[in-house]
């Protein structure tokens, strides 16, 4: 028996991770706050690929409840893939946004994975197989004016990954930073960034999945999905970094001024 386990499974990318692992035939536990979302994929999933599904509801932000997805996470040894997926950021000058939300955003993309990350990687490396995916973002690689505090999560996420990477060689377990570009999600509306007339060029969450599970085999430590994104990936590295600054700042007050 396999099992993984899915934060964020409730839609978008977590949710297609969650129909690839249950198709190739893993045990899933989902993990999310929206209860009823993961009741309803679990139902569907069980039907269909005749897998055990297990529904955990949890607000990451919240430090009793990820204490329990640790928990389930340390003590059961059938643990195979945690994807650490569950994420959100705000669009926003830094001093206008809620402090609260920030705080929030932090404890998500930042605590709740990291402490997942050490809930599952002991006993992997015991077992000598398992791999964990962190779900970082393009905008790792820079950092992005308005929307500072969820770049610089997501920068945190690909060096911490990569950093373990170093760590587990020849343990058997496998680290990797999923950097994707723009994915055709719940994450822009709850960002608050308007893809009106945006969304032709943006990637399916399935295909997403597909190369991230694909690099994994590989062993890849960081998986950009996208011919196009890994081209500007490398665009990226090459560029002066005042320059990629600005560039984005350029970006983002034109977005910005769409949704005003
Ligand atoms: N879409 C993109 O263009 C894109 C690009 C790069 C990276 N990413 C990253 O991909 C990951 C998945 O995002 P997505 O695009 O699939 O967006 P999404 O559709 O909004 O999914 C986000 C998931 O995170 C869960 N979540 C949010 N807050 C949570 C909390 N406090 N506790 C537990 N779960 C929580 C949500 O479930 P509940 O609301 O039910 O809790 C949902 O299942 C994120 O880490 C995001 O930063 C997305």
């Amino acid at each position: 028996m396999k099992r993984a386990v899915i934060t964020g499974a409730s839609s978008g990318i977590g949710q297609a991770f969650a129909e690839r692992l249950a198709n190739d035939g893993y045990d899933v536990v989902l993990v999310a706050r929206r209860r009823e979302r993961l009741e309803a994929l679990a139902s569907v999933l069980r039907d269909t690929c005749g897998v055990a599904i297990d529904v955990l509801p949890a607000d990451l932000t919240n430090s009793s409840d990820l204490k329990a997805v640790e928990q389930k996470i340390h003590e059961d040894s059938s643990i195979e893939l945690l994807v650490n997926n569950a994420g959100f950021g705000k669009i926003g000058a830094y001093g206008d946004l809620d402090l609260d939300i920030e705080d929030e955003e932090i404890r998500l993309n930042i605590l709740a994975l990291m402490r997942l990350t050490h809930a599952a990687i002991h006993g992997m490396v015991v077992r000598q197989r398992g791999a964990i995916i962190n779900v970082s973002s393009i905008v790792a690689l820079l950092p992005v004016p308005f929307l500072a505090t969820y770049s610089a999560s997501k920068a945190y996420v690909k060096s911490f990954t990569e950093a373990i990477h170093e760590e587990l060689k020849g343990t058997g377990v496998k680290v990797q930073a999923l950097c994707p570009s723009r994915t055709r999600t719940e994450f822009h509306e709850q960002a608050g960034i308007d893809t009106t007339n945006q969304l032709s060029s943006w990637m399916d969450p399935k295909l997403v999945v597909d190369e991230s599970l694909c690099a994994l085999q590989k062993d890849k430590v960081i998986c950009v999905p996208g011919a196009i994104n890994r081209v500007n990936a490398l665009i990226m590295s090459l560029l002066p970094r005042a320059l990629l600054r600005s560039a984005a700042a350029h970006r983002m007050r034109k977005l910005r001024a769409q949704i005003a």
